[in-house]
Order: structure tokens, then C-alpha cells, then sequence
């Protein structure tokens, strides 16, 4: 979808108005300046709160009108919820082109409308492949404002790159397990590089067997389709830092043979988001020419129980020589990173950033607002807490204390991946950073943000949300700043 800013108000043949009212704002006035509108929108009163929502066709029936109530002007979570009730009417209408004049004053601070362009782009998509009955996304939309204000609308473009990556994102994690497979998503990775001129690396079963990367072999041992571990890198001409991706590529949980329970399985087709989270930001990275190397990495297999499946019992050896006891094949996410996590180190970057539909304790605490930032840099962390609060895709912190970590030493190898003592987010955290070496290292639990069940009013609809995307390019903006 195409958002500008145009200058004066001029709606094109066909298109909605589109007026939001703001608490405080004078009815009256808005039936003066549109003697068009017809009854029962006249004379109507209007608060301007989030929710309240009016259609009305102009008196020769040539346009519709939706006024829609935007909250308090200026606040950001309000232009979420005023582009959320937008989007859907303008979609229930089957608008395919729409004006939004802003008739209040002001003042517009930018981080709002910054808000209200990517919540547009975000309530714009829905996931209907599968559906007879088709909701027609709009094309294209224009802010007009009444009063000339300061912002430009320069950003606009930068944010329609780094929305359509998000929206990418989510087609593939909403997309059916029996389609995206470690095969499908080498493929996504390939297609991206050749778009973008990125280097890439594909290791598959011989070169992961060379490289004693054996827990992307043990996990994926059962599937029909290899794992695979996908390196992508972007050079840029200058730059200052390098930052190194890994991003979780479970195509599909089953649990392996500590089968998960039947209810909510199907939901399982989300564990890898991480991954493609990964694949979004450095895709956005590209099309924004950010100054900073980044080196995505992507660990790619398919945990099922079948004949060649890992088993409880079983003992891996890392490429760093460290041993992992399997108690649970279900807490396969760690077993996989761990191998990206020393691919990752070995490349010597600045800092490693890791993305991963890793626990569900992690919905327990944060549900499906909040992920969860694991990191022992202060200053990563607080960067990482800060793009949160700029992009809109919250992190809260939990801690990693060291205290804990006997709870994930095995009596038979150096480590188990399970345990049954409580704090799990927080002990999967401390597994991980076992296999980062000294680099500063964050991990971001998003097992509650990734997928929703139900529509997060005004973050998403239902099922995918790309989360990651927009978080991972804040920060990386901020790092070339
Ligand atoms: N992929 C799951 C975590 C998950 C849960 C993702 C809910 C999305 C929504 C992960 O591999 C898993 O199964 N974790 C286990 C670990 C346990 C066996 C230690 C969990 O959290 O229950
Ligand atoms: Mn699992
Ligand atoms: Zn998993």
C-alpha cells in the first residue's frame, strides 16, 4: 500500500474520506465545513473516542465519509487503535483508495504519525490465501492536513519498505507447515540474496556433518527434509559495526518424541518466526541501504517423532566440544541455536542479536504484548528496550542470574536442555548464552508475540505478526545513526 502526503484536500474520483475526530473537537464545525453530509451524520454528536465510528454518504451519494473517533491527537497508542478502526471500515466498504484529512489543528508530533503509517500497513493485511472470499487490501492512501505542519512525510517511503517486509513475514509464518519446510525457507533466503545482492551460505546435511553442527542434524534427524543452517550477509561500502542475526527455523513442533498435546498443535507451524523475522530485517536493511554489516543466520530443520528420531537419553557434542544431555526433545529450539550461536561467534561480530519462538513460559509471564529481552550487555540491552518502545514491539527485560545455572548442568554431559524447576524462559536464556562466547549477546523470547489465537486489538490480526521485523531495523537504524 502507497501513503503520501499531499498538500491540499483534493479527493481523487472514487476515493473515501476519511475524518478522524479528536477529543475536544467541535462537531459542529466538521457539519459546516462539509455541507455535504448527509443526515444522520448531521447534527450527530461526536466525542471523538477510540471505537466511535460513523459512515455516511455525501448528499449526491458520489462519496462515502467515515468518520472515525481518534482518541486524544498526539498520542501514539491511540493512532494504532484510530488506523486499526480505519482499516477495517475502509475494508468492510471495499475502499480501494482512500483521503484522511485531518481538519484539528494539531499539533501532529512525528513518532504519531510515524505510528499511524505503520498501523495502517500492518491492519491492511490478512492471510486469505486459503479463502474462497477475498478481503481486497487498499491501495492507497493520502494525509491531508488542514493546517500546514511540519512534518514532511520524508519517512513515508522508509516505512512502506519496512511494513511490506513485515507483512512478507507474516504470509510465511501464516503460511501451511506442509509448504514451508527447511527446504522452501533455503529458498526464501536465495530469493532475497538475488534481490538484494547479499552474500549467502547454505550448509546442509555434508557440510553440517563437516562442521560438527549436530544439533541442526540430531533434531532434524526424522523429517524427510534436511536441515539446513543459512548464513546471509550485506557488506555495506561503510561501516562501523558488525551485527550478527539468529533467528530460530522450526518449521514445524511437533515435539519430536516428547509429543506436544493435540490442542493448539497447529499453532506449531509458527516456531519459525525467528527465522523469518531475520529474513525481513535484513531484506529491510537492504532496501533502507543501512550502514552497518549484518550477518543473518538461520537454523533450519523440522522436529517430528518418527524412526530416526532424537531421543530422550541422547548426548550431543557441540563444534566447541561442550555436551548437551537431551531430557526432553520438545526443547529442541536451544539444541538448533546453540549451533548458529557458535557459527555466529566465529564470524567475531560486535554483538549478536538471537530471535526465537523459544518458550512457552515466556506467554505465561509477558502474553502476547510484551517479548522477552534476555541480555547481560546494559548497553545492548537498553538499545534493544528503546527500538522496542519506538517501533511499537515491546521487550521486557527478565534477568539472567547466574545462580540458575546449576539447574541446567547434567550429571551425564556439561548441560541438559530441560529441567523441571521453574524460571524455563530465563534457563533457555542462560543455555544460550553458553554458546555465544564473549561477544555481548541478547536473547528476545517472542513465543508470545509471534502468532496470535486471537486479534491483539489494534497489534494485529489473528495468526502472524511479523514481530521482530520492525524492532530489528529500529535498531540497526539507530546503531548506523
Ligand atoms: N516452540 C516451543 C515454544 C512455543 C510455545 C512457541 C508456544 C510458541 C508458542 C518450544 O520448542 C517448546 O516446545 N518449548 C518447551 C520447552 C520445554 C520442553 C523445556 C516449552 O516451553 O514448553
Ligand atoms: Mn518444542
Ligand atoms: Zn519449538
Amino acid at each position: 500500500m502507497k501513503i503520501t502526503k499531499k498538500s491540499t484536500y483534493r479527493p481523487e474520483q472514487g476515493a473515501c474520506v476519511v475524518i478522524p475526530v479528536f477529543k475536544g473537537m467541535k462537531t459542529a464545525e466538521l457539519w459546516r465545513e462539509f455541507p455535504e453530509l448527509e443526515f444522520p451524520a448531521r447534527g450527530r454528536k461526536f466525542r471523538g473516542e477510540i471505537g466511535e465510528a460513523l459512515a455516511c454518504h455525501s448528499l449526491e451519494r458520489q462519496r462515502l465519509f467515515l468518520l472515525i473517533g481518534g482518541g486524544r491527537l498526539g498520542h501514539p497508542p491511540d493512532a494504532r487503535k484510530l488506523a486499526c478502526k480505519a482499516m477495517s471500515l475502509l475494508r468492510e466498504h471495499h475502499v480501494g483508495r482512500a483521503l484522511i484529512y485531518f481538519t484539528a489543528p494539531g499539533p501532529y508530533p512525528s513518532d504519531y504519525l510515524r505510528t499511524l503509517a505503520d498501523y495502517l500497513h500492518l491492519n491492511n493485511y490478512r492471510f486469505d490465501r486459503y479463502r474462497k472470499k477475498k478481503i481486497k487490501p487498499v491501495e492507497r492512501i493520502q494525509l491531508v492536513f488542514k493546517k500546514r505542519i511540519a512534518w514532511s512525510g520524508s519517512e513515508l517511503p522508509a516505512r512502506e519498505i519496512v511494513l511490506g517486509e513485515v507483512n512478507r513475514v507474516r504470509d510465511l509464518v501464516n503460511e501451511i507447515p506442509a509448504k514451508v519446510t527447511p527446504d522452501s525457507l533455503v529458498e526464501a533466503f536465495k530469493a532475497s540474496a538475488r534481490r538484494h545482492g547479499l552474500k549467502l551460505g547454505v550448509w546442509r546435511t555434508r557440510e553440517l556433518g563437516r562442521n560438527g553442527m549436530n544439533g541442526l542434524l540430531t533434531v532434524g534427524a526424522s523429517s524427510c527434509c534436511e536441515p539446513a543452517l543459512v548464513t546471509i550477509s550485506r557488506v555495506p561500502e561503510h561501516f562501523s559495526r558488525t551485527i550478527a542475526l539468529v533467528g530460530k527455523g522450526i518449521t514445524f513442533d511437533a515435539g519430536g518424541l516428547n509429543l506436544k498435546p493435540a490442542s493448539g498443535m497447529e499453532e506449531m507451524k509458527c516456531d519459525m518466526a525467528g527465522a523469518a523475522a531475520v529474513l525481513g530485517a535484513m531484506n529491510a536493511i537492504a532496501g533502507l541501504d543501512l550502514p552497518v554489516k549484518v550477518i543473518g543466520l538461520a537454523a533450519l530443520a523440522e522436529n517430528l517423532p518418527g524412526r530416526r528420531a532424537y531421543k530422550p537419553g541422547d548426548i550431543i557434542t557441540y563444534a566447541n566440544k561442550k555436551t548437551v544431555e537431551i531430557a526432553n526433545t520438545d526443547a529442541e529450539g536451544r539444541l538448533v541455536l546453540a549451533d548458529a550461536l557458535i557459527a555466529a561467534a566465529r564470524q567475531k561480530p560486535d554483538m549478536i542479536i538471537e530471535i526465537s519462538t523459544l518458550t512457552g513460559a515466556i506467554v505465561t509471564a509477558l502474553g502476547d504484548s510484551y517479548a522477552g529481552l534476555m541480555c547481560r550487555s546494559k548497553k545492548l540491552a537498553a538499545g534493544l528496550l528503546q527500538a522496542g518502545e519506538a517501533s511499537g514491539e515491546l521487550l521486557w527485560e527478565l534477568p539472567l542470574p547466574a545462580e540458575y545455572r546449576e539447574s541446567i548442568v547434567s550429571k551425564v554431559a556439561d548441560l541438559k536442555n530441560s529441567h523441571y524447576d521453574g524460571a524455563s524462559s530465563i534457563k533457555a536464556g542462560l543455555f544460550l548464552s553458553e554458546f555465544a562466547g564473549k561477544i555481548p549477546f541478547a536473547h528476545i523470547d517472542i513465543a508470545g508475540t509471534a502468532f496470535l489465537s486471537k486479534p491483539n486489538f489494534c497489534l494485529s490480526a489473528e495468526g502472524a505478526t511479523g514481530f521482530g521485523v520492525r524492532l530489528l531495523v529500529e535498531f540497526l537504524q539507530n546503531l548506523g545513526a
